[in-house]
C-alpha cells in the first residue's frame, strides 16, 4: 500500500499548483495527476454536477490503486468533499479548503480577510465557515472571480488586461481598511499572484492552499502508516487529462517548475 500512487484531481491545469507543492514536499511519493481539462469550469456549475464530475475523476483515480485523494479544486472540495468522504470510504481524501483557511487564520493580525473563488465556492460559503470555525469573529469577505480561471487557462498572467479586470473585481473590496489577507481560494489563481499583489497593494499578504495541503498530506501519511519509502531517485509523477493532451502540457507549463510533452498526457475518457 506504502508504494501506491497519490491521486490529486482538479478541473484542470490549477491543481498542478498543489501538486508541485506536493511533489516538493514529498518527493518519494508517486502522484497520479486527473485534469478535467473537457470540463472546466466547475466554478459555475450546479452542485450536483460538481459532485457528479468529481465522484467520476475519483472513480478513475481509485481504479488505478491509490492510497490516498487530494481534492486540488477548491470548488469540489467546497461542493463534494463529504460526498466524496462518505462514497469512497476508507479512501483517506484531503481538500484544499481546511488547509487554506489554516493559512489564512495564521496569516492574518486583524482577522479581517478577503477570500476570491469561484462563484459556487463562493455561493456555498464553505471558506468562510472553515475560516470563522478556527477564528471566531473573523470578518470574512468572499468574492467570485470566475475570469481569473479562464486568464489562467490562457497563460495571461500579468499585463493591461489582466490588471484591468483584476482592479474591477477587487479595487472595491480593498476600499475596506485593515483587511490584510488576501486568500486564493481557487487553485488557478496563484499563478497570477504578481498581479493580485500589486492590485491589493501593500499590507495585504497572498495566501494560498499549495502548501498548507502538502503538509497535510504528508501529516495524514505518516498517521495512517501510508508513506512511501525514501529513495534514491524522486518517485514518477503521472498526468491525465479528459481533453486535449497537447494544450494540457502547453498549458501545465505555466504551472509546472518543469516542462511536459504531449505525449507524456494520457487522454482518459471519465
Ligand atoms: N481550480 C478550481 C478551484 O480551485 C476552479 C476552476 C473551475 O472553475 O473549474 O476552484
Amino acid at each position: 500500500m506504502r508504494k501506491q500512487p497519490i491521486g490529486v484531481f482538479d478541473s484542470g491545469v490549477g491543481g498542478l499548483t498543489v501538486l508541485a507543492a506536493l511533489h516538493e514536499r514529498l518527493p518519494h511519493e508517486s502522484l497520479l495527476y486527473l485534469g478535467d481539462m473537457a470540463r472546466l469550469p466547475y466554478g459555475n456549475k450546479s452542485p450536483q454536477t460538481i459532485i457528479r464530475y468529481a465522484r467520476q475523476a475519483a472513480s478513475v483515480l481509485i481504479s488505478r490503486g491509490i492510497k490516498m485523494l487530494v481534492v486540488a479544486c477548491n470548488t469540489a472540495s467546497a461542493l463534494a468533499l463529504d460526498e466524496l468522504r462518505r462514497a469512497f470510504h476508507p479512501l483517506p481524501i484531503v481538500g484544499v479548503l481546511e488547509p487554506g483557511a489554516t493559512a489564512a487564520c495564521a496569516a492574518t493580525r486583524t482577522g479581517r480577510i478577503v477570500v476570491i473563488a469561484t462563484e459556487a465556492t463562493v455561493r456555498e460559503g464553505a471558506y468562510t465557515r472553515a475560516i470563522q470555525s478556527l477564528r471566531p469573529g473573523a470578518e470574512i469577505l468572499a468574492v467570485p472571480c470566475p475570469l481569473f480561471v479562464a486568464l489562467a487557462e490562457e497563460g495571461w498572467h500579468s499585463g493591461a488586461i489582466v490588471e484591468a479586470i483584476a482592479k474591477q473585481y477587487l479595487e472595491p473590496v480593498f476600499s475596506r481598511t485593515s483587511t490584510d489577507v488576501l486568500v486564493l481560494g481557487c487553485t488557478h489563481f496563484p499563478v497570477l499572484a504578481d498581479t493580485l499583489a500589486k492590485v491589493a497593494g501593500p499590507g495585504i499578504q497572498l495566501v494560498d492552499s499549495a502548501h498548507t495541503t502538502a503538509q497535510a498530506v504528508a501529516e495524514m501519511l505518516v498517521r495512517m502508516d501510508l508513506a512511501a519509502e525514501p529513495r534514491a531517485q524522486p518517485a514518477s509523477v503521472h498526468f491525465m487529462s479528459t481533453d486535449a493532451p497537447e494544450r494540457f502540457a502547453r498549458v501545465a507549463a505555466r504551472f509546472l517548475p518543469q516542462n511536459l510533452r504531449p505525449y507524456e498526457v494520457e487522454l482518459i475518457d471519465l
